[in-house]
């Protein structure tokens, strides 16, 4: 399948571009799968009231069917023919926090979507991207649209066009690049088919954030080490690059440099430099060990480019201390290390 690219990296006006969202609304209207720029990460993209489009998403990325996709919409209107009432609660989330990086799960109206969206389930995810380019494709298409991270099941999740490229290229119709995704991990996803509600997947909306609009309205986040799972996707491997992953904690002291570092990358904080050997690969990940956003932004591209490197055989990444703001940062970090953990002095 050949796949059309359409840079959308400058789209400043209306006007000039409206040949390819036109091109864009025709390809998703005949059922075929575009990947869209969000502030989150790439999502691919299909008319989620076409089973043929759902069936060839889960094809395209080679992902298990009854793990469901999220729905994304431009307007909370959008919402009226396939969730059930929402509460005031969550219609108060809604309003402070989209168009945005979280994810609401809903309870599912029958009968509008197709049934694989939701992957058989009795609720529905959906979020409003605020990415503009992103917003505008759904503006302009107005159809709601499934879209899973742009990547191959299993593989990190895109946060450039050339992420989407790589995994994708001749297996769907099309990718716009829109620039590097602001955010760069997924957004939160916050189960609201019970009160109190589920964080069940961290991401940059915190806890703390739900909480200072809603107080105490979650009862749990997701429990990183928990065998079951709480979104169905948990259970998958997730987020893992092909070079072997581990995370380094507590480390205030350059490891010996007896050991052959050289095919070894070091992925830290640039004020960290200090602490990594000499003869390893320096990767920064972020300014400094309080630079959360920073780390989230380039936790993806980071581990795209260890797979790029084939000098690199191994990878320490710095582990951040455990709060708030680091929760969704090292819920991937644990993921992609396979659970992982060492000590500084261990090294
Ligand atoms: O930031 C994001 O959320 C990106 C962009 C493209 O919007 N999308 C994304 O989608 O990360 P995906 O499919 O890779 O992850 C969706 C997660 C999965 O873990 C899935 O199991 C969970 O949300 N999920 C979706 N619908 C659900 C439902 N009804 N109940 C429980 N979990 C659900
Ligand atoms: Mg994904």
């Amino acid at each position: 399948m050949n796949t059309k690219i359409w840079n959308l990296q400058q789209d400043i006006t209306q006007e000039d571009n409206t040949y390819i969202y036109n091109e864009i609304k025709n390809i998703f209207e005949n059922g075929g799968l575009v990947a869209i720029p969000t502030e989150t990460v790439y999502g691919l993209g299909g008319d989620a009231r076409n089973e043929a489009a759902i069936k060839k998403i889960y094809s395209a990325k080679g992902r298990p069917s009854d793990n469901p996709l999220i729905v994304h919409i431009h307007d909370i209107k959008q919402l009226e023919c396939f969730t059930q009432h929402i509460t005031q609660e969550v219609k108060t989330l809604m309003q402070r926090f989209w168009p945005g990086p979280i994810s609401f799960i809903l309870p599912l109206k029958k009968g509008y979507l197709c049934e694989s969206v939701s992957g058989g389930l009795s609720s529905i995810a959906v979020r409003m991207p605020s990415h503009p380019v992103g917003r505008k494709v759904l503006k302009f298409v107005d159809l709601p649209i499934a879209a899973p991270s742009a990547n191959l099941s299993g593989r990190p999740s895109p946060t450039q066009f050339e992420h989407v490229y790589n995994d994708l290229n001749q297996r769907i119709d099309g990718i716009i690049d829109g620039d590097q995704s602001e955010e760069g991990l997924e957004s939160t996803v916050l189960d609201c088919t019970q009160y109190p509600f589920k964080i069940a997947r961290p991401g940059s909306i915190t806890k703390t954030m739900i909480e200072s609009v809603l107080p105490d309205s979650i009862s749990s986040v997701e429990d990183l080490n928990h065998e079951k799972p709480i979104a169905p996707g948990m259970k998958y491997k997730h987020y893992a690059p092909d070079t072997p992953i581990t995370i380094v904690q507590s480390i205030y002291k350059r490891p010996s440099s007896e050991k052959n570092w050289q095919d070894t990358a070091f992925i830290f904080p640039k004020n960290k430099r200090d602490l990594v050997p000499k003869e390893a690969i320096f990767m920064p990940l972020c300014e400094n060990e309080k630079d959360i956003k920073g780390a989230n932004r380039h936790l993806y591209q980071v581990l795209h480019d260890i797979d790029q490197n084939n000098h690199i055989n191994h990878a320490y990444i710095f582990g951040f201390e455990n709060n708030d703001d680091t929760t969704a940062i090292m819920n991937r970090m644990l993921k992609a290390a396979n659970y992982t953990v060492v000590k500084g002095e261990e090294l």
